[in-house]
């Protein structure tokens, strides 16, 4: 027996002002714990206007998450507190495991035409919120595409796609994490595994996702499925391309203060003392 998962919240991301003036959309964040549970939050910057993002996110704190970076078209300059350096672009992926602590910057260049970079967050279990810090570029050669007969192509960037594995491998909660292109007409069914949290992020085009009859959803629609053990997507004459991701729920109680995220609010307290006092740091 299986079953199509029913959308049961369809909504538009919402321009947020973040990091040091970034005009931003903001899919899900604090305010919607915990349907998304293991995610936290999905950031999507997309500007024509170098105005709109220059400002970056500069020097600061993560304790208690993980966090996926996709730079789809642009130019992410990066750099951190446990030496790394450099520069994300056009369809690499970064993960940053923020663990105990990590100081970082986050800033893109300006550049001619669409600028458009998505930012995940993602939950870490508490038995692992004080793990060692690390980062990592994937480079966007190394990101697999299958393509099926009708013409649909799915870039695999965490998980697992028939027998085609994802480079994003480490991070905590092993999240699926697939871009989707369908084209106009045609149709795509994904199984999932029940008991996950699985939620579709429109980027461009239409579709309705969930059995037949559900209506459609255009560019910048979040999707979050209720129960079931697939997920069937109907592209509409435009086509559509989204980002499909799902993960085990933790079930864990949420403390959230801006850039950490830890279980309770002594921990969060002792966080923001730590980083005033200089002892936030742990390693590297
Ligand atoms: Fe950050």
């Amino acid at each position: 027996m299986s079953d199509v998962r029913v959308p049961i919240r369809v909504f538009p991301s919402r321009p947020t002002l973040e990091g040091a003036g970034v005009r931003l959309r903001r899919a899900f964040g604090y305010y919607e714990v915990p349907q998304f549970d293991p995610f936290l939050l999905l950031d999507d910057i997309h500007s024509l206007d170098p105005e709109d993002y220059t400002a970056g996110f500069p020097w600061h704190p993560h304790r208690g998450i993980e966090t996926v970076t996709y730079v789809i078209h642009g130019e992410v300059e990066h750099g951190d507190s446990i030496g790394n350096r450099g520069d994300i672009r056009d369809g690499d992926v970064q993960w940053m495991t923020a663990g105990s602590g990590i100081i970082h910057q986050e800033m893109p260049h300006r550049i001619e035409g669409d600028m458009r970079g998505l930012q995940l967050w993602v939950n870490l279990p508490a038995s692992h919120k004080m793990m060692e810090p690390r980062y990592r570029d994937v480079p966007a050669e190394t990101i697999p595409a299958v393509t099926l007969e009708d013409g649909t192509v799915i870039k695999v960037i965490a998980g697992r796609y028939d027998g085609t594995e994802g480079p994003v491998k480490d991070i905590v909660r092993s999240p699926e994490y697939l871009d989707v292109s369908v084209p106009p007409h045609t149709s795509f069914t994904r199984s999932t595994e029940p008991g996950h949290t699985v939620f579709a992020y429109v980027l461009d085009g239409e579709a309705s996702f969930g059995p037949g009859g559900t209506d459609p959803a255009g560019p910048d629609s979040v999707v979050l499925f209720g129960k079931g053990d697939r997920v069937a997507v109907r592209a509409s004459g435009k086509g559509v391309r989204f980002l499909l991701i799902s993960g085990e729920p933790l079930g864990e109680p949420v403390a959230w203060r801006g850039p950490i995220v830890m279980n309770s609010q002594e921990e969060l307290d002792l966080a923001f003392r730590e980083y005033r006092e200089g002892t936030f740091i742990k390693s590297g």
